[in-house]
């Protein structure tokens, strides 16, 4: 391991990594044959802080390696996410917009534009601030307000000059891309009015170690958030955690709502979930060496699924090019020896090479065209609405292979 040791971002503190995953490519690089000499590379390691409570990585890769012109990701490519954003939506409106005159929401990723539609559709005040310009373009091409930056105070300043003073403040797996979480924070105090309110929600600590579920590690996840470590990164900008609510999105996330201190009251749930997270032990060290030998069982037990498989000339075929299967990838030794393509039904990602790996991403067709022996679910955190579509592929003998929380072979 080389950079084994830095300062927390959020409170300054020295942290040291308690593990790495190894020199690791940016998650969504999707790459062209001819890139594979300049494949950018970094080391994936991530800390724990013990001061702030705030796990994070230790190196990131500049944040326009990662968010720009060609970022292959596309929020609206799950049915199942599609309706999450639209029940989020609709219940920031009846909840917090009703009675409030000429609202205004502001989004901090509105990627193409997923989640604001549902304001835009009902002619509410909206502003998107993404900075990857094809999504965005995307966003304002479906009519939503959309501009191309990363957010920080300045350009808090710059949409108050403009617009007034957010009602709303809403991200969805966006907070925790942010390397400059103080910064994030100290713009939403100010581009909050007295009474607004931010709410975001992002892959949970907890989750991530409760199912050893060590894919959430990339580039992007600059920090894994939990309850504890989101109030203390936000109390010093008078920021402060007023409700949690879990997710299932993504694996086992959790919705945070922050509102400027004082203005109301914290529900019984976040008391709770503190309490929760000092019982799981996640203020704890050992809970993270733990961790690492968690995920040295599971790359194990992966990689001798998949060299039996290999030895028994099986065709296994990935099912979903996520950013998460770049960490399982390149930390496990994946090949397309094992591997011999990702079906994913993104135009972007189809045609190239998954990163680091060198795997082909090819489009879901090839997947239906002649089914492998094996799939392997890459694709994890939408296994319910997968399972479902691929009753066939099942049928005709098929079987998955899932890896989170436990390596399985499942039908
Ligand atoms: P996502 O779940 O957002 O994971 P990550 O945040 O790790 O990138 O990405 C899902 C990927 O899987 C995306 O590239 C689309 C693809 N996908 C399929 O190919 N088929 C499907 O049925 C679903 C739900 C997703
Ligand atoms: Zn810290």
């Amino acid at each position: 391991m080389s950079n084994l040791s830095g300062r927390c971002r959020v409170c300054n503190a020295q942290i040291s990594a308690f593990m790495s995953f190894g020199r690791m490519p940016i998650a969504n690089g999707f790459l062209n044959e001819r890139e594979i000499s300049n494949e950018y590379f970094f080391e994936l390691a991530p800390a724990f802080c013990s001061q702030c409570g705030m796990f994070q990585l230790i190196e990131q890769p500049q944040p326009d390696k990662m968010f720009h012109g060609h970022y292959a990701f596309y929020s609206s490519t799950s049915r199942y996410m599609q309706l999450h954003f639209e029940n989020f939506a609709n219940k920031v409106i009846t909840d917090i917009l009703a009675g409030r005159r000429n609202p205004f929401v502001v989004e901090l990723g509105s990627n193409d534009g997923i989640m604001l539609r549902h304001f835009h559709e009902r002619g509410i005040r909206h502003l998107g601030v993404e900075p990857s310009v094809n999504v965005a373009d995307v966003a304002r091409s479906r009519g939503i307000r959309t501009i191309s930056s990363f957010f920080n105070r300045k350009l808090a300043e710059e949409i108050v000059a403009e617009h007034g003073r957010a009602d709303v403040m809403l991200a969805a797996n966006v907070m925790c891309h942010m390397p400059d979480l103080p910064g994030v924070a100290a713009g939403a105090r100010r581009l909050l009015k007295p009474d607004g309110i931010m709410i975001f929600e992002e892959p949970y600590l907890g989750d991530m170690i409760a199912k050893t579920s060590y894919d959430q590690i990339y580039d992007e996840h600059v920090y894994i958030f939990s309850a504890t470590s989101i109030a203390r990164a936000f109390a010093p900008h008078q920021l402060e955690l007023v409700d949690v609510a879990p997710q299932i999105t993504h694996g086992g996330s959790m919705r945070y709502t922050l509102a400027p201190k004082g203005s109301r009251p914290a529900t019984v749930r976040v008391a709770e979930q503190f309490s929760r997270e000092r019982v799981q032990g996640l203020d704890d060290a050992k809970t993270y060496l733990h961790f690492k030998q968690n995920c040295e069982r599971s790359r194990a037990h992966l990689m001798q699924t998949l060299n039996e498989l290999s030895e028994q000339g099986k065709r296994v075929v990935g099912y979903g090019a996520t950013s998460k299967s770049t960490t399982v990838t390149n930390y496990c030794g994946i090949t397309p020896q094992h591997v011999e393509f990702i079906s994913d039904t993104t135009p972007i990602k189809q045609g190239k090479l998954s990163p680091g790996a060198h795997i082909p991403v090819r489009p879901y067709q090839e997947f239906t065209r002649a089914y492998p022996d094996y799939a392997l679910l890459f694709a994890w955190n939408h296994a319910a609405e997968i399972r479902e579509k691929e009753q066939a592929f099942v049928a005709f003998g098929g079987r998955w292979i899932v890896y989170v929380p436990d390596v399985e072979v499942i039908s």
